[in-house]
This record gives C-alpha cells, structure tokens and sequence, in this order.
C-alpha cells in the first residue's frame, strides 16, 4: 500500500477520484466544530448539511455515507477523542473497516500531530493485512485490496516522515504473520531458516545451526523433539548489533515448532490443523528483528529461534526417554507433546552461553493451559524479574498487546521432580503453565529473563482492532516499543 501525506490546503482542489476510491472524513460529534471542514467548498457544505440532518443520532462509530457527482462516495465517521496513540491506530482500524472493498482512499486529518497521522497509518496497515498466496478463485470483492491512501495533514513532510518509520514497523508486523500463516508443507524448519536468511539485505548478521552443528553443541533436548520428523531441525540466530554504547545484546527468543503433532502422545484430530501456528514465537521474533533493521534502529538485539517438527514416526522420541539438555541437565520425557519447552531448553541456555545478554525474554506458544486461565485478551508473563515484569506489562498496555503476570514459586518445582533424571518435561495436571514457565527457568541462570506464553493470542478466530482473523503477530509491537524504552536509557 502506497500512503502519500498531502496538506489539508491542497483539498480544495483534489482532483476527482475513480470510481474505486472513497473518501473518509473522521470528526468528533457534539464538539464545538463539530462538522467537520475540508476548505472544499461544495463538500463542506454537503458535509453541514448532512450532519444537521441526522441530529442527535450521531453517536461514536455512526458512518454517515454520502454521494456527490464528482467526489464520488464520500463516509462520515464520527469517532471518540483521538489524543493517545492508541487510540489513533484504533481510529485507523475503524477507517479501514469504512473503506471496505475501494481501492483507494482518501481521508482527513487535521489537527493531528505527525506521530499521530503516522500512528494512525500504523493502523491502517495493521488492519489491511491479508494472507494470499493460496487464493485461486474467491468473490471479487473479498480479492480487492488497497493499494493507495491519500492523508491530508497539516505537517504533511514531518507526517510522511514519522509515517515511513511505522511502516517499517508494519512490515515487521507482515513479515511475522507471514510467516505464521504459511502451511506446514510449505514452512518447516530448513524453508523457514531459508526466509530468515534473506534479512542479511538488511544488514542482519544470520547464522543457522543445522542437526550436525547442534548435535557437536549437545542441544538433545531440541534434537529430540526433531527426530521423529524427516524434516530436519535447525536455530538460528540473528544478530543486530547497532549501538555501539550497548556491549551486551538484548536477546529474543522464540519457539519454532513448525507443526506439533504431539508426536507419539499424539494430539486428537480436532483442530490439530491450528498447530502450524506452534512456531508463532519464532515468527515473532523474526518479524521484529525484521523491523529493527528496516528503521535502522540504535540497538544491539539478538534473536534465536530453534525450529523443529514434532511428528510420530518409527524413530520418534517416546515417553520414558531421557535426554541429556546442552546445559548438562538430564531430563525424562513423559509427554511427547510438551516439546515446546524442550526445544526452548537448549535454546535459551545457548543464547545465553553465547551471546552474554543484559536481559532474555522468550516468546511460546508453550501451554492450553494459558488459553484456560487467561483466554485471547492477554498473553501470560512470567518472569525472575520484577523491574523487567513491569516494563514489558507497561509496553503491552501502549500498543494493546496486553500481558498479565502469573507466578513463579520455588515450590512448583516440586512437580517436575522424577526418579530417573534431573526434571521431568511434564508437571501433572494442576498449574500447566506455571509447571512449563518453572521448567523453562532451570536453563536461563541468573540473567533477567521473561517467558511470554502466545498460546492465547497467536491466532485470531474474529477479527480484532487492527489485528484481521488469522495470525496477529502479536508481539512484534510490543517487544519493539520495550526495546526502544530500553535502550533510550
Ligand atoms: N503447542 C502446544 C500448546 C498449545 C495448545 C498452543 C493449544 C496453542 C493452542 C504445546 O506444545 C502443548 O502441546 N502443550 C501441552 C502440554 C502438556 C502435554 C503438558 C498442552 O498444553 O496440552
Ligand atoms: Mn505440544
Ligand atoms: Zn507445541
């Protein structure tokens, strides 16, 4: 999509658009200028005239659509006060859904500083995302996208320049969903690496481990979830380092099951299709780091995805196995589908061996049990770190990736205990999230570390304010909006 940012001046003259394009005129109800102006006489006039027709029942989210000869069709919108950028990517959510099947579009917004015009582009883009590289046939209207919108601003340089950083920030958000999206023939752990791979354009320093490079490393744990598959695994790391005042990396890191069977503790039919979404922490954190380097940003972030197949087969992990974890620690298997936090294991103690990070957070869709306690509105946090816990809870509530803080106690532990090796991959049925989040914390030492459980939030069944059905990328925004915090200190 195309956005060009003109100025407000340059309405009264606006050359007629074609029939596949609308024009959007947000304002505010029952404010003092309450109708709103473009300084295009006939519309304005229209405009007047319209709003004083339909009187009080103007509410918040009304659309009031007009025609005129030679604007072509013209929307109404009234909506809340705009003043918090949330609220303007929600506003650009709301011009989206207005639009609907034109192909392009015009809207005002004067008043609006140049981080709220880019804000509200960010909406927009957010909510114009759509997967389809599959479609064939579909209606002609369902297959329309938009390929071209005109805001008029008042500071239209300064707006088009903060627009240009938040579009590299929606192609981080795309890239992720992408990613998520792709069916699991076509996305497993070495195509995947081959897509990651591509970020070295951008100046992204990629390396890819395969099965023979992690076996030397000791990475069973992960291993072992790959080995009933005839996909092999592999984990990649991807590293900018962009800021010379920072020596130590800020470090992302993902799960990357690119289809979870459950393996030989094989999942029931019903809706085992959704888990192609199972590598949505792995591509969250490459959609970040996706956009980290479009906008050139002054940081020093690493991120690593471990990408592997959990499958039945003949030479698949079995329960009862042990395995033995890169960090040493043994552990017994005694569910085959709890492979995330296997996989996560070798993971987090590579990254932290080797690239000495200030802080780790990881990102899972690692339990239903999340699902149950906290449904699709907020993701879980668990973390050692009380400071860290509070900044990413702060930097959720600004871009609406809401997280919620669940609890860590030494005395969970005791569920993971077994007699045949150092932990159990499993902790019955009481607390599965907490259970995972414990096991997880035996392989990230004393760094500051924070566990995101996705499971909930991965996949939109409807769609939501600048997140269509299908997958949300959820993450991508908010780990952006924490490292820009991070390291402007
Ligand atoms: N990938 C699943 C978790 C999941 C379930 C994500 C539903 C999204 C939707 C994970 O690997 C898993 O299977 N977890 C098990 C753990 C259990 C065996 C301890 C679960 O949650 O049932
Ligand atoms: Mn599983
Ligand atoms: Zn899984």
């Amino acid at each position: 999509m195309k956005i060009s940012c003109l100025s407000v001046a340059s309405a009264q003259n606006f050359p007629t658009p074609s029939a596949q394009s609308v024009l959007i005129i947000p304002f505010v109800p029952f404010t003092s200028n309450s109708v709103p102006k473009t300084g295009h006489v006939a519309l304005d006039q229209l405009c007047q005239e319209a709003v004083a027709h339909r009187g009080d029942t103007v509410k918040p989210k009304t659309e009031i659509v007009l025609f005129h000869a030679e604007i072509g069709r013209i929307v109404l919108l009234a909506t809340e006060d705009c003043n918090e950028s949330l609220s303007q990517k929600r506003l650009g959510h709301q011009v989206r859904s207005a639009i609907g099947s034109a192909e392009q579009a015009r809207v005002f917004l004067p008043d609006f500083a140049p981080e709220s015009v880019a804000d509200f582009c960010l909406g927009v883009r957010l909510s114009s995302y759509s997967f389809r590289p599959y479609w064939n046939k579909k209606s002609e209207d369902a297959a329309k996208i938009l390929t071209k919108l005109e805001v008029f601003c008042d500071d239209p340089e300064a707006s088009a320049k903060a627009e240009a950083q938040q579009a590299h920030l929606a192609s981080g958000v795309a890239f992720s969903r992408d990613l998520i999206s792709e069916p699991p023939n076509v996305l497993y752990p070495e195509t995947f690496a081959g897509r990651l791979q591509e970020l070295e354009a951008l100046g992204v320093k990629v390396e890819i481990l395969d099965e023979s490079a992690m076996a030397e490393l000791g990475m069973n744990a992960l291993l072992g979830v790959a080995q009933g598959s005839v996909k092999p695994p592999r984990l990649v790391s991807m590293h900018w380092d962009n800021s010379p005042d920072h020596a130590e990396p800020t470090a992302i890191i993902g799960k990357g099951v690119t289809f979870d069977t459950g393996g030989i503790s094989l999942k029931p039919a019903r809706n085992m299709e959704e888990m192609k979404f199972d590598m949505g922490g792995a591509g969250v954190v490459s959609g970040l780091m996706k956009a980290l380097a479009l906008q050139n940003a002054k940081m020093n972030v690493v991120g690593v995805v471990g990408l592997a197949e959990n499958m039945p087969d003949g030479n698949a992990q079995r329960p009862g196995d042990v395995v033995t974890a890169m960090d040493g620690q043994t552990i017994a298997i005694h569910n085959t589908d709890a492979e995330g936090r296997l996989v996560l294991a070798d993971a987090l103690h590579y990254t932290n061996t080797k690239f000495k990070p200030s802080a780790m957070v990881n990102l899972a869709t690692l339990t239903g049990a999340i699902i149950v306690a906290l449904g699709s509105e907020h993701a879980g946090l668990f973390s050692n770190d009380d400071e860290l816990s509070e900044d990413l809870t702060q930097a959720g509530l600004a871009c609406d990736e809401k997280l919620w803080r669940m609890p860590l106690h030494k005395n969970y532990d005791k569920q993971l205990d077994t007699l045949v090796a150092d932990v159990c991959n499993i902790g019955g049925p009481e607390a599965g999230s907490i259970t995972a989040a414990q096991f997880l914390q035996r392989f990230v030492g004393e760094t500051p570390w924070a566990h995101l459980d996705i499971a909930g939030v991965t996949w939109n069944n409807k769609t939501k304010p600048n997140a269509p059905e299908g997958a949300t990328g959820f993450g991508v925004q908010l780990l952006h909006g924490w490292l820009q915090q991070r390291f402007s200190k």
